[in-house]
């Protein structure tokens, strides 16, 4: 016997794309640039190596749930300077916790939040259209139907949530809102988070803002979600953010970061965690700990990307309907046809792209926003970015 929600799955984007191109060969003479997967590659500072380093004693123990008071401290500090909170914001016990990177706690906090049916009726968890794979998969095991929002270049790639009919809003628990956006890089401003979180509390919903590109911008910081609740009354209430040294210190095989926000909340998704959640080893503590305090290689992880999008920029102009995100490392273009771009791409190219469709799910009238776009990961060096922006532009002109 199965969950039968397991069927509601599709498949994974990534085993879609092996799919998509199994019958497909990259010439023979060019080398394969996997653009794919959104998986950074820049060398993570030596800070992180010499922590773990001075702290493999502790590989012997088991690692704390609440996070050591070095790790505390320096993800205090970090959001308190980083948004412009008052130094005391995080002194209750349980506002911060380490998490093993933001996946895992971004699908936890939908099994936190989505309710039991109400009789006839499923509570519904609502993401942005396209969107991060791992929201939907979360509303359905929570047992809870997605709503798809969009989230398009006709809306400026900001997902209308108030806009939705009330009846889909008193039913909706959870509401999952990426800035920077993956895939689009799009921030959502200050006044747009402010609102969204009167919304919440309307409604009795809660927000998961999923932060991990925050570092990741091109001109201006991204204000947070907490620091959109210091704007108004009721503290962190219904809204937890999640942050990750992933893309902040180029380390996705560290596997840490952050989530902090509403006390009562954070209190059931520690109590959850300390059943099914995974504990983050105290030598990885230590390590996180030191990437928090130390913004100068977040400056020059900045600046790498930056470099790489003027190089896009520079080669491919206004083709593809190329705009710079205001963050996060991907190109979202417009092709026409997302999977035929992509198969042409790799059999004449050597290219790996990402077809939006894969990201993203068919609207009431049966379009998938998603469906003549390509993701791009800027993630490669800056010669083998230049290479494939070349052939990009040379192949699908
Ligand atoms: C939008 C978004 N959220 C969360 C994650 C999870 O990242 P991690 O678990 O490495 O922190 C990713 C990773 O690619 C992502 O793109």
């Amino acid at each position: 016997m199965l969950n039968p929600r397991l069927d509601q799955l599709t498949d994974f984007p990534f085993d879609r794309l092996r799919t998509l191109l199994e019958f497909e060969t990259p010439p023979g003479d060019m080398t394969p640039i996997d653009l794919s997967l959104g998986g950074p590659m820049h060398e993570p500072p030596k800070i992180l190596a010499q922590e773990i380093a001075a702290n493999a004693n502790g590989w012997g123990r088991y690692p704390p749930m609440d996070g050591t008071p070095g790790f505390l401290s320096a993800v205090s500090n970090w959001l308190c300077q980083r948004y412009g909170l008052p130094g005391d914001t995080f002194e209750e016990a349980g506002m911060i916790l380490p998490v093993a990177g933001s996946r895992d706690p971004l699908y936890m906090l939908a099994a936190v939040s989505v309710p039991e049916d109400q009789p006839g009726e499923k509570p519904v968890v609502l993401m942005p259209n396209p969107f991060y794979h791992v929201y939907e998969a979360a509303a359905i095991m929570a047992g809870a139907k997605p709503v798809f929002v969009p989230a398009t270049a006709e809306n400026d790639y900001l997902p209308d949530y108030a806009g939705l009919d009330q009846k889909i809003l008193e039913r909706t628990a959870l509401v999952f809102l990426c800035t920077p956006s993956n895939p689009q890089g799009k921030t959502a401003d200050l006044d747009y988070m402010v609102s969204l979180i009167k919304l919440a509390r309307k409604y009795h919903f809660n927000i998961a803002f999923d932060e991990c590109y925050s570092e990741i911008y091109d001109k201006e910081p991204p204000p947070g979600g907490l620091q959109a609740c210091a704007k108004i009354d009721q503290g962190f209430n219904r809204v937890v953010v999640f942050n990750s040294l992933s893309k902040r210190s180029s380390a996705p095989g560290l596997r840490a970061g952050f989530m902090a926000g509403d006390p009562a909340l954070m209190k059931k998704m520690r109590l959850v965690r300390t059943y099914g959640g995974a504990t983050v080893p105290l030598p990885i503590q230590a390590a996180s700990a030191a990437l928090y305090g130390d913004e100068k290689h977040v400056e020059a992880n900045r600046a790498l990307y930056r470099k790489k999008f003027d190089i896009a920029e520079e080669i491919l102009g206004n083709q593809f309907g190329f705009y710079r995100p205001d963050g996060g490392f991907f190109l979202w273009l417009d092709v026409g046809d997302g999977e035929a771009a992509t198969k042409q791409l790799w059999s004449e190219a050597g290219l790996k792209a990402l077809p939006g469709a894969y990201l993203s799910r068919p609207d009431d009238a049966g379009e998938t926003p998603g469906s003549r776009y390509i993701r791009l990961a800027l993630v490669h060096d800056v010669e083998t970015t230049k290479s494939a922006m070349r052939r990009l532009a040379d192949t699908l002109r």
